[in-house]
């Protein structure tokens, strides 16, 4: 989906940050008239935006409503694909649905859908997913990437990493890391989950669909009772709101430079960066499987992202799926 003219308008004013905005001069540079340009600032005030009027110079856009827009992800991209087709909608079943659609359909490597709430958010082992209206980001990025099925579990490692350096950039109170496979965790607490589903035939992957579900702006009451123990969001470590679009556009670019360092040097260097992000590797864990308890010390992953653990007695166990106490 390409951008409205009234998102052209708005991406303007978001590059701008405090300088007024000439009427004409963005007329002249859309090629509309300024009574054009005019009524879709008042479409804007309607969603929410404000609009300061500075005399003879232009408008300055002075607030913004607390939601995810495709406008504002745009502003903050520097990618070439990923994010460039932005599906937002404020209430879907899971993105991971609506994103099966679009593979059908054909949609570009690099589509992003992203709702303000999921009536039926999926997590891993078909466990619900808690989407709070408006507080998280729960969006799906689709991407086309020309490799086999067996290489596809490495891309929720370069999602992990990835999610994690765009909130080191961009938040300095809190330090997130990695629990195996593809949580993660600040102070202990999960703020991120990772779920990947995959399109494809035996030796083609025709899609892969990351969905990244974080909570953002949640405080502790808005999350159900049973998860105020082990849950937190951004907001409530960072102690202040959060601005969503500018984290969505983080791990956009981040996915897209770690998805093409995947592609060309193979997954060495994403593995070094997993486990330097990684608060499993090299501590004592306990891994539950479906049929055992195993305690040892996470000694790596392998190239599958399998989880290695050196038990007392010397033996390495390779562990597939297990849910993992530190
Ligand atoms: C987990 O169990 O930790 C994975 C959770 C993944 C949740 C995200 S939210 C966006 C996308 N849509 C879904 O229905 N699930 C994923």
């Amino acid at each position: 989906m390409s951008l409205t003219m009234k998102d052209k308008i708005l991406e303007r004013f978001l590059l701008a940050g405090d300088e007024p905005l000439s009427g004409q001069q963005l007329a002249d540079d859309f090629g509309i008239s300024r009574t054009a340009i005019w009524k879709h600032l008042q479409s804007l005030q309607e969603e929410g935006y404000e609009f300061e009027t500075i005399k003879k110079k232009g408008y300055c856009l002075i607030g913004k409503p607390d939601r995810v827009d495709a406008a504002r992800i745009t502003s903050f991209l520097s990618t070439k694909r990923y994010g460039r087709s932005i599906h937002y909608l404020e209430e879907v079943t899971s993105t991971q649905v609506i994103a099966h659609e679009l593979v059908r359909n054909g949609a570009e490597d690099g589509t992003v859908v992203i709702a303000e709430t999921q009536t039926s958010g999926k997590g891993r082992m078909a466990r619900p997913w808690e989407s709070t209206k408006g507080k998280g980001i729960w969006m799906t990025l689709m991407i086309r990437p020309n490799v086999i099925p067996q290489q596809a579990p490495q891309f929720t490692l370069v999602t992990a990493v990835a999610v994690v350096n765009a909130m080191k950039s961009l938040y300095a109170h809190f330090k997130p890391e990695i629990k195996w496979p593809n949580d993660i965790l600040i102070n202990g607490r999960k703020c991120t989950g990772i779920l990947t589903e995959m399109v494809a035939e035996m030796d083609r992957v025709e899609a892969l669909l990351i969905g990244i579900g974080i909570n953002v702006n949640q405080q502790m009451n808005h999350f159900p009772e049973e998860l105020q123990s082990i849950a937190t969001s951004l907001s409530i470590e960072e102690g202040k709101q959060l601005d969503r679009s500018e984290l969505v556009a983080s791990i956009l670019n981040y996915m897209e430079q770690y998805s093409e360092l995947y592609i060309n040097e193979g997954f060495a260097p994403i593995k070094k960066l997993w486990e330097t992000a990684s608060g499993t590797i090299g501590k004592r864990i306990k891994a539950t499987t479906l049929r055992e308890v195993i305690e040892g010390q996470a000694i790596g992953i392998t190239e599958q992202g399998v989880l290695e653990i050196q038990l007392d007695n010397g033996e390495i166990k390779s562990i597939y799926s297990a849910d993992i106490e530190v």
